[in-house]
């Protein structure tokens, strides 16, 4: 590592992918989604909902607010929150460095909780809870963190909740049994990737930022990076770093199409943006099949299993022991009679369809019930 930092004149590996707030970048996104985390925290008001795709920055936002925070003001931080309530009241807990004993009941807890955010506030202390990943929360732990987000002294609230989560978590928050939870919602903000030119900026941001704002690459290695990464800020930073690294093996200081084509595939990245040619011949071969295979499934439906005797090279012959029976121009009591058989007619049996049998007497073809013949072999 050092050697290749060296070898592009860096202080430091511009594209790790921690969420490292030095190397925050002020997209017009993330301006947006910070100014709704300061609206809530600062009107005191419900919660705040950040939602995003895995890579678009939820979690390094959250930290950039956290780190340029006044000293009148704490937080916790919550990330692997598929927890019960008591669990959460437990951890929440924890993380203002209270501990408590095992066994201890919600209610319990949930008192704690209330006694430490009543302190806080005549410390005069402004307090919140973060909670990362939020789409993990069960039902129910939401709905304990609303009733959480309600304790109010007479003037004001105790605690501000910010949800930060993956778009399962909204449509987690439109369930009905959350709906008051909803209601609560002041601010819900969704992350989106960069644009293709925010994404340039942003690359040569992180670059600047780690010492070498020199470096060149090309436009076709830009459009690459755009192409693979769809502006996914952890995509473009897994790319770039190997895209760096093959410069930096082929001792080069430029950044070339190649190098993103290589670093992509040593990624195993595909363009996850609409359809290749071979997905649509896939497609047409698959869709080119089902037609007969559907034909026939439907017939099957319709008819039920048919033996054919014709087929079968078996003569039969049957003879009619009901006084009148109706032959049927299909395989059901309802279908429209195509002639009336009478006792002792003899019919040349065609198929056999359950109780039905398909018969041919004279030039008249129909179906008559099997249980009113005598079937006769020849
Ligand atoms: N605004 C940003 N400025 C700088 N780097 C960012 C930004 N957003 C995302 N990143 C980079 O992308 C990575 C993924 O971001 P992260 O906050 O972990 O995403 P999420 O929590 O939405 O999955 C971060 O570690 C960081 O390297
Ligand atoms: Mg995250």
């Amino acid at each position: 590592m050092a050697e290749f930092l060296e070898f592009f004149a860096l202080n430091d590996d511009p594209f790790r992918i921690t969420p490292d707030v030095d190397f925050f970048y002020m997209s017009p996104v993330h301006q947006e989604a910070l100014s709704s985390i300061e609206y809530v925290i600062e009107t005191g008001e419900g919660f705040a909902v950040i939602i995003g795709e895995p890579g678009t920055g939820k979690t390094i936002t959250i930290r950039k607010f956290i780190s340029k925070l006044p000293e009148n003001v704490e937080y916790a931080y919550i990330l692997f929150p598929n927890l019960s309530p008591e669990e959460m009241f437990r951890a929440i807990l924890e993380d203002f460095g209270i501990n408590i004993d095992d066994n201890v009941s919600k209610n319990r807890l949930f008192s704690k909780l209330k006694e430490f955010l009543l302190k806080k506030k005549e410390e005069g202390k402004k307090v919140f809870i973060v909670i990362d990943e939020a789409q993990n929360l069960p039902v129910e732990t939401l709905e304990e963190l609303r009733i959480l987000s309600n304790l109010e002294t007479d003037k004001e609230k105790l605690i501000q909740i910010i949800l930060l989560g993956q778009p399962e978590l909204e449509r987690k928050l439109n369930l009905p049994e959350l709906r008051q939870l909803k209601q609560r919602i002041t601010v819900l903000y969704r992350l989106r990737n960069l644009n293709k030119d925010e994404m340039i900026d942003y690359i040569n941001y992180r670059l600047a930022k780690a010492g070498n704002s020199t470096i060149r690459i090309d436009m076709g290695a830009y459009s690459t990076v755009y192409k693979y990464s769809n502006g996914n800020l952890r995509t473009i930073n897994l790319i770039m770093e190997r895209a760096l690294m093959s410069a930096f093996v082929n001792n080069r200081h430029n950044i070339t199409k190649e190098d993103v084509k290589s670093a992509v595939n040593s990624l195993g990245l595909e363009i996850n943006q609409g359809f290749k040619p071979k997905h649509v011949v896939a497609l047409f071969l698959l869709l080119a099949l089902s037609v007969p295979a559907f034909y026939y499934f439907y017939k099957f439906l319709k008819n039920g299993r048919e033996t054919n005797y014709q087929i079968h090279k078996k003569e039969l012959i049957g003879i009619i022991k009901a006084n009148k029976l109706n032959m049927r121009k299909h395989p059901s009591k309802d279908a429209e009679i195509v002639y009336v058989l009478k006792k002792g007619d003899v019919v040349k049996v065609l198929k056999e369809n359950k109780e039905w049998f398909k018969v041919k007497y004279k030039n008249i073809t129909g179906w008559i019930n099997k249980n009113y013949m005598e079937l006769v072999k020849r």
